[in-house]
């Protein structure tokens, strides 16, 4: 009798301590000791992340550090207000119209609040206009990962002709003509003469200014275990967990700085967009784009690289049913085959409640903050 008391009293102390080691917080948790775990101010000690063993280089969320500059570009102060005159000044496009702050416009969050941005004689553009926070912690730029860097990148919307319109040496000639000039790029390189490279130079240094203030995420996970709401919190955790979203939004840049198909292509239809296949020409690109960061979310909308989502829970949503993809059977069995997109298979149905999707939704709000006040230049040099 006392032996089997014996082995029913390891059997239980054993199952507790595993269900203890176990334990994920799922729905129903005790949300005061998740509060306690994430407020921590140790990341190692949370809840493990639910990451596929296809994820590359994951990264745990948490503070952003400091923006990584190239050596051949070190930052200055005159280079950082010069470059903000030149992101401000619409000579740098063909028409004298059109600025970068044309599109992306601090108080919309960098971008422009549209589905599709517009540009020179008011055209159309394809995808949707890109936040610029926290533009300098990525590897790659633009939705498709056609610039590699953001001395390089500049030169793409100059030359674009829905956008700025005009040869990028023809531009740079533009501003060597304006002697206001040359004192300041003088006082940023150490020299008067202006050329495309400086111009490039000045305006991807001023656009590495545009980092994210600190989230009451951020002072979250520093140790104030007050700075998120119940929801939040619950949010944050769903984030990492059953939700999923941490295979690809992951770091402190919540991007992994990967490319992914997350069944948008739009295929087969007019707005079909293959992303990075359009220009690695391989297929296993087709329809990848690049992790956008989701710090300040909730002010860069309209979402996804075709403005198609206006609403957060509209994505929560699709995320949650695995993002079908609707592939026009008329295709099918043609030639066009070859070129059939497939979603990550990172990508699956989460079975959220609707409650869950509302905390997804209240965590995103707590990594956004107030538009920034950016004061805006007015005197330009003549
Ligand atoms: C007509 C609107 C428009 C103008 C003007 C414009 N952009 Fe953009 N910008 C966009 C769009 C649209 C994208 C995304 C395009 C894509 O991925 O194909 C983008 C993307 C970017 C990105 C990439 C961000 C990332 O995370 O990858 C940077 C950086 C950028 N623009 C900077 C600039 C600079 C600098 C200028 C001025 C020289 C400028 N833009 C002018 C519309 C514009
Ligand atoms: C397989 C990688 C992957 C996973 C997992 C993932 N995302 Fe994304 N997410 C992306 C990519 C790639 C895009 C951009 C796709 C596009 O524009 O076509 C994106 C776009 C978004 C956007 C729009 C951001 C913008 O600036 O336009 C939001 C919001 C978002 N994801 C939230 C989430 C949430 C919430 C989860 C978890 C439920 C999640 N994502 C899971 C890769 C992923």
């Amino acid at each position: 009798m006392k032996k089997t008391n014996l082995v029913i009293g390891v059997i239980a102390i054993a199952g507790i301590l595993t269900c203890l080691s176990f334990k994920s917080y799922n729905e129903g948790d005790d949300i005061a000791a998740l509060r306690a775990i994430y407020s921590s101010g140790d990341s190692t000690k949370w809840p493990k992340a639910d990451i596929d063993s296809n994820t590359v280089g994951f990264q745990e969320i948490g503070r952003l550090g400091a923006v990584p500059y190239p050596t051949d570009n070190l930052p200055n102060a005159e280079k950082v207000k010069l470059g903000k005159l030149l992101f401000y000044d619409p000579r740098l496009s063909l028409s004298n119209q059109i600025a970068c702050a044309s599109c992306h416009d601090p108080q919309l969050g960098w971008g422009d609040g549209k589905k599709l941005g517009f540009g020179h004689d008011r055209k159309l553009g394809k995808r949707n206009v890109m936040t610029l926070f926290n533009a300098g912690f990525y590897q790659k730029l633009f939705w498709d990962g056609r610039a590699k860097s953001l001395e390089d990148q500049a030169r793409f919307p100059v030359a674009d002709h829905v956008e700025m319109n005009i040869d990028p040496h023809e531009m740079a000639e533009k501003i060597e003509a304006i002697e206001g000039y040359k004192p300041l790029f003088k006082d940023a390189f150490g020299s008067d003469t202006i050329n495309l490279d400086k111009i490039l130079k000045a305006i991807a240094t001023f656009e590495r200014t545009i980092v994210s203030r600190k989230s009451r995420f951020d002072v979250f996970v520093k140790g104030n275990k007050e700075a998120l709401s119940d929801d939040e919190v619950m949010g944050l955790h769903l984030f990492r967990t059953k939700a999923r979203c941490v295979n690809c939004h992951n770091g402190p840049l919540f991007s992994d700085n990967q490319f992914h198909n997350d069944g948008q292509t739009l295929w087969g239809t007019a707005n079909e967009d293959l992303g990075q296949y359009n220009v690695t020409k391989n297929k296993k690109d087709i329809g990848a784009f690049k992790t956008p960061s989701l710090r300040e979310v909730g002010i860069t909308g309209p979402w996804f690289h075709h403005g198609n989502f206006t609403e957060l829970k509209d994505i929560v949503s699709t995320y949650n049913l695995g993002n079908p993809a609707n592939i026009p059977k008329k295709y099918l069995g043609t030639p066009r085959d070859s070129l059939l997109p497939k979603t990550s298979p990172i990508i699956r149905k989460l079975n959220l409640t609707p409650k869950e999707q509302e905390q997804i939704i209240a965590f995103l709000q707590s990594i956004t903050n107030q538009p920034p006040r950016v004061k805006i230049p007015v005197d330009f040099p003549m």
